[in-house]
C-alpha cells in the first residue's frame, strides 16, 4: 500500500482528494491548518479509519513536518495546503504570502532533507507534487490561445502572485538539487464540500435563500470550469506517472463567462427547487461593483496530460453543476455548520449584506 502525505487535506480539493485516494487504497496522512476554509466534516467518512491519519498542523513548522515525515515515511507528498480566496487576498494579503510562499518552501525544504536519506528505489519513486492554479499566467484576451505549460507568469493578485512565487520555489528545488518535483496548474474547481465564498456554492446557497446573486462587474469574466473528481484523479494519475521537473496544466474545457455560469445554476434551481416565491432563480441576479484587478478571462490548454498520461475530464457543465447543486440541497447540517460567525462576518464585510 502506498502512503501519501496530502497538505490541506480538510479544504474542498484537498478533501475530495483524500476521499479518492482512500477509495483506491491509498494510506494518507493529512496535514492540516484547520484554517476557516479547513473543514472536519468533509472528511468524516473517513475520519476514523486507521488507513487515514488527520493531524492539525501548520505546512510551515518545521519541527512538526520532519517528525511527520521520519514517522510515516510517505512514497510522496501532494501540497495542496494555502489560502485560496482572490478576495480574501485582496483585503490581507499577509496570510498567503505566509502559506503560500513561506509555508511551501519550509515544507520543501523539510521534503528535501527527508528524500535525500531515502533507500535507493524508494528516493526514485519519490514525488513532490505541488497543486496550483492557471492564475499565474495572468489573464487573456478573448482571442488569444489558451494557457499551455510554456505561457509566461503574470500573475495579477496577491493570491495568484503567491502561487507563482511558491511554483518557482518548487521547481528551483528539481533544478538546483535533483528533487522529484511536479507543478499541476489547474482552472477553476467547483464540485461538493466548496467553501460558500467562491462563485458557484456561493450562488447556489443564495439562490435557494431567495438572497441576491451578487455578479461582478458586468459577469463577462471567462473562466474554464472543471468538476472537483476531474481534478483529483489527474492529481493521482500525475503521481503515478507524471515526469518529475515537468509541468502538467489540468482543465476542464469548459470556457463560461460568470453570467452564464450564474443563469445555468439558476435554470436547474428551477426545476430542483420550484418554490414560486423564488421561480425564476435569475430574477435574485444582482451587479456589483467589480473586483480589483479582475482577471478577464483564463482557459487552459490541457493536451500535454491528456496525450502524455491519457487523462481526460469526466463531467461536462451540466452534469457537474447538477450533482454539485445537489450535494448543496442535500448536505444543509454541512451548510449551517460552514456558514460560522467568521463566514458571516466576511459577507457582511465584503458585499455589505448578511451571510
Ligand atoms: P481551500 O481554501 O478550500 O483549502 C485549503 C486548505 O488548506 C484548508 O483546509 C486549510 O485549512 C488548509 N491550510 C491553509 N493554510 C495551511 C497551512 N499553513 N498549513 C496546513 N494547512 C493549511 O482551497 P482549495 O480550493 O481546496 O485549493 C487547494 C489547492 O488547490 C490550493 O493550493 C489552491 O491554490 C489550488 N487550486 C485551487 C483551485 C480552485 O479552483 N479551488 C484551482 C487550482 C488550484
Ligand atoms: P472565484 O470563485 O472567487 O474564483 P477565482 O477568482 O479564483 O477565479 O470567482 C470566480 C469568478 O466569479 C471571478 O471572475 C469572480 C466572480 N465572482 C462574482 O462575480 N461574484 C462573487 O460573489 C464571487 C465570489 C466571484
Amino acid at each position: 500500500m502506498k502512503t501519501y502525505l496530502i497538505t490541506g487535506g480538510a479544504g474542498f480539493i484537498g478533501s475530495n482528494l483524500v476521499l479518492l485516494a482512500r477509495k483506491k487504497g491509498i494510506r494518507v496522512i493529512n496535514l492540516d491548518l484547520l484554517t476557516y476554509a479547513g473543514n472536519l466534516m468533509n472528511l468524516e467518512s473517513v475520519i476514523n479509519n486507521p488507513e487515514h491519519i488527520f493531524i492539525k498542523g501548520d505546512i510551515g513548522d518545521r519541527e512538526l513536518v520532519k517528525e511527520i515525515l521520519n514517522r510515516y515515511k510517505p512514497d510522496g507528498i501532494i501540497n495542496l495546503a494555502a489560502e485560496s480566496h482572490v478576495d480574501r487576498s485582496i483585503h490581507d494579503p499577509d496570510a498567503f504570502i505566509k502559506t503560500n510562499i513561506v509555508g511551501t518552501f519550509h515544507l520543501i525544504d523539510e521534503a528535501y532533507s527527508y528524500w535525500l536519506n531515502l533507500p535507493e528505489k524508494k528516493k526514485k519513486d519519490f514525488r513532490f507534487l505541488h497543486v496550483s492554479t492557471d492564475e499565474v499566467y495572468g489573464s487573456l484576451e478573448p482571442e488569444d490561445p489558451p494557457f499551455n505549460e510554456h505561457s509566461r507568469y503574470a500573475p495579477n493578485s496577491p493570491y495568484s502572485a503567491s502561487k507563482a512565487g511558491s511554483d518557482h520555489l518548487v521547481r528551483a528545488y528539481n533544478k538546483t538539487y535533483g528533487m522529484p518535483t511536479i507543478i499541476t496548474n489547474c482552472s477553476n474547481n467547483y464540485g461538493p464540500r466548496q467553501f460558500p465564498e467562491k462563485l458557484i456554492p456561493l450562488m447556489i446557497l443564495n439562490a435557494v435563500e431567495g438572497k441576491p446573486l451578487p455578479i461582478y462587474g458586468d459577469g463577462m469574466n471567462i473562466r474554464d470550469w472543471i468538476y472537483v473528481e476531474d481534478h483529483c484523479e489527474a492529481l493521482l494519475l500525475v503521481m503515478e506517472k507524471g515526469k518529475p521537473g515537468e509541468v502538467y496544466n489540468i482543465g476542464g474545457r469548459c470556457e463560461k463567462t460568470n453570467l452564464e455560469i450564474v443563469k445555468t445554476i439558476c435554470a436547474i434551481l428551477d426545476k430542483l427547487d420550484p418554490d414560486p416565491s423564488r421561480v425564476p432563480h435569475e430574477s435574485l441576479i444582482t451587479f456589483v461593483k467589480d473586483r480589483p484587478g479582475h482577471d478577464k478571462r483564463y482557459a487552459i490548454d490541457c493536451t500535454k496530460i491528456e496525450k502524455e498520461l491519457g487523462w481526460k475530464p469526466s463531467q461536462d457543465l451540466e452534469t457537474g453543476l447538477k450533482k454539485t447543486i445537489e450535494w448543496y440541497l442535500l448536505n444543509k447540517e454541512w451548510v449551517e455548520k460552514t456558514r460560522s460567525g467568521e463566514y458571516r462576518e466576511w459577507i457582511r464585510k465584503h458585499y455589505g449584506m448578511e451571510g
